[in-house]
C-alpha cells in the first residue's frame, strides 16, 4: 500500500510494478476504448491519482461503471509513466474494490464548486476539497514547524490548565465553566451557590496561558505553550473565533527586543517550511486564493521586518489622509483598518511596539515614561495582528500598583505577585493565532476556513 502522493512522485524509472492505493473517487468518465478512467484521492497532496480501469476487470460493468464521485475504493495494478499532461503517473488496475458506495443523489460534493460560505454547511465533508484539504495540511505543518523551532531553541513544552480562574487579558470574554443542569435550575431545584459548584470559586475556559506560563518560564527558563483557547467576544469577523489555538512562547531574561527577535525568528521559520514541504499546496493558494503569495510570502522571510511604535503608528494614521470608520488619536486601540493600512504601508509585516498603557492588560511592564508599555504586535497584510506580546511588569510595586489601577483583587492572583517576590527576572513572551497564521500563509479570507469545526457566535453544529 502507498500513498497517492507517494503514487504521484514516484520517478518514471523507478516505478513498482505492484502497488496498492486507497481512497475517494473524485470523478469517473468512461472512456469509448472499453475502459475508464477514475480520479482518486486520499488527501495526502492536492493532485488525484489517474487510474485507468480496463472493461476486463470482473466487475467492470457491475461497479466500476457505477462509481460516482465519493465512492471508497482498494485499488491495485502497476504505476506507469502517463502520457497525459499534469501528472507523470497513473495506475493501471487489475482490481478495484468498493469498499463504500456514495449515494450520487444527495452527496453534496458534486462536480460544481461550491462557496466557502457554503461548504461550512457541510463540515463533515469539507475536508474532501481541494482548498480544504490543502489548509489543513498546511495547518499540520505549520503546527509541527512550531514544535521543532521552539524545541530547537530550547524551549519546553508546556501544558497550561483549559479551565481557569484568572483572566489573563481582562477583557471580560470568558465561557463560564459550571456543572450546574440549567433546566433543573429553571425548575428551582437550586444549588447552593451556582456559580462556585464545583470548584468552590468561579471558572471559566482559559482566555490565555501566559500566567501559568509565567510561573514556569520563571524555573525552567524558556516554555512555549500550545492549546485550545476560548474568547466569548460576540464579533462576527473573518479574523475571530470563539476557540482557537494560540501557541505562547515565554522566556526568562528576555526584553522586549529579545522577544521580537524571536517573533521574527519564529514566522519565518513556519513561513520557510510550509515552501519547503508544502509547496504543491502552497502553489495552488498561489494561483487560486491570492495572487502572488508566494513571492510575497517570500519576500518577507528574506527581509527584515519592520519596527514602528505606536505614537509613529497614530502619527501616519492621523495624518495620511484616509477616511477611517474609527477614528484615531493618541490612546485609542488600533482597529482592523487601522493595521490594514500600515502593513500596505510598510508593504509587509511590521511589528508596532510601545502601546498606551490605558489600553493594554495590567501584566505588561510600564516604560520609564510611564506612560507607555513594552508592548509587541506583529501585524500582516490582510489579517492584521497575528502575534500579540510583550515584556512583562517584573518590579513588585509596579505590578500591585497596576493591579490596583484595573480593578483587580491582588489575593486572586497572589501566586503570579508570588513571582516577583522570589527571585524576580525581566521577561518577555507572546501568543500567535494559530488560525491567524494560516490565513496569512495560505491568503483564506475566512478564518472559519482555516480550522476544522470553527466555534462562532451561533455556530456549534459540528
Ligand atoms: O493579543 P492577545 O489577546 O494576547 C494574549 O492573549 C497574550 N496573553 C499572549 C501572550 O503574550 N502570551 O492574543 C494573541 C493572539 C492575537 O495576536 C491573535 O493572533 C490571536 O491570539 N487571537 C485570536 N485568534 C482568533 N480568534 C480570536 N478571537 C482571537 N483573539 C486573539
Ligand atoms: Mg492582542
Amino acid at each position: 500500500w502507498i500513498t497517492i502522493n507517494t503514487a504521484r512522485h514516484m520517478e518514471p524509472s523507478s516505478l513498482p510494478t505492484a502497488v496498492e492505493v486507497r481512497g475517494w473517487v473524485r470523478t469517473r468518465r468512461d472512456s469509448k476504448g472499453g475502459f475508464s478512467f477514475i480520479e482518486l484521492n486520499d488527501g495526502t497532496c492536492l493532485g488525484n491519482l489517474q487510474v485507468v480501469a480496463p472493461a476486463e476487470l470482473s466487475n467492470y460493468a457491475d461497479e466500476v461503471q457505477k462509481l460516482t464521485a465519493g465512492c471508497s475504493v482498494i485499488v491495485t495494478g502497476e504505476l506507469k509513466e502517463s502520457p497525459a499532461q499534469g501528472q507523470s503517473t497513473e495506475l493501471h488496475a487489475d482490481a478495484v474494490r468498493v469498499i463504500g458506495w456514495c449515494d450520487g443523489e444527495t452527496y453534496p460534493l458534486q462536480k460544481k464548486r461550491h462557496s466557502f460560505e457554503k461548504l461550512r454547511e457541510w463540515a463533515h465533508l469539507r475536508p474532501r476539497t481541494n482548498t480544504i484539504g490543502a489548509v489543513m495540511r498546511v495547518r499540520n505543518r505549520i503546527s509541527q514547524s512550531i514544535h521543532r523551532f521552539f524545541d530547537e531553541e530550547g524551549f519546553y513544552y508546556l501544558h497550561t490548565p483549559i479551565i481557569t480562574a484568572s483572566d489573563c487579558e481582562g477583557a471580560g470574554e470568558m465561557f463560564r465553566v459550571t456543572t450546574v443542569d440549567l433546566d433543573k435550575l429553571a425548575a428551582g431545584n437550586r444549588p447552593l451557590d451556582p456559580t462556585r459548584d464545583f470548584f468552590g470559586k468561579p471558572t471559566h475556559l482559559t482566555v490565555s496561558g501566559q500566567l501559568e506560563g509565567e510561573t514556569y518560564a520563571s524555573a525552567l527558563s524558556r516554555i512555549y505553550t500550545f492549546g485550545p483557547t476560548f474568547r466569548a467576544e460576540n464579533s462576527n469577523t473573518s479574523r475571530h473565533l470563539a476557540e482557537f489555538w494560540m501557541v505562547e512562547p515565554e522566556a526568562a531574561f528576555f526584553d522586549l527586543r529579545d522577544n521580537m527577535a524571536l517573533a521574527e525568528r519564529f514566522l519565518k521559520r513556519i513561513f520557510t517550511d510550509c515552501l519547503n514541504d508544502c509547496g504543491e499546496d502552497m502553489e495552488f493558494f498561489d494561483s487560486m486564493i491570492e495572487k502572488g503569495k508566494l513571492d510575497q510570502i517570500k519576500s518577507v522571510i528574506e527581509k527584515p521586518f519592520e519596527h514602528m511604535t505606536y505614537t509613529e503608528a497614530v502619527e501616519k494614521l492621523t495624518t495620511c489622509g484616509e477616511s477611517f470608520e474609527y477614528p484615531v488619536q493618541w490612546g485609542t486601540d488600533l482597529q482592523a483598518e487601522h493595521e490594514k493600512y500600515l502593513t500596505s504601508l510598510v508593504g509587509g509585516p511590521v511589528i508596532l511596539t510601545d502601546y498606551p498603557a490605558t489600553i493594554k492588560p495590567f501584566y505588561m511592564r510600564v516604560s520609564d515614561d510611564e506612560k507607555t508599555v513594552a508592548a509587541m504586535d506583529v501585524l500582516v497584510p490582510g489579517v492584521g495582528e497575528i502575534i500579540g506580546g510583550s515584556q512583562r511588569e517584573e518590579r513588585l510595586d509596579v505590578l500591585t500598583r497596576r493591579m490596583a489601577e484595573a480593578g483587580l483583587d491582588e489575593s486572586e492572583y497572589w501566586w503570579y505577585v508570588d513571582l516577583r517576590r522570589y527571585g524576580s527576572v525581566p521577561h518577555a513572551g507572546f501568543g500567535l493565532g494559530l488560525e491567524r497564521a494560516v490565513q496569512y500563509t495560505t491568503g483564506m479570507t475566512n478564518i472559519r476556513d482555516v480550522i476544522p469545526f470553527p466555534r462562532t457566535p451561533g455556530n456549534a453544529e459540528f
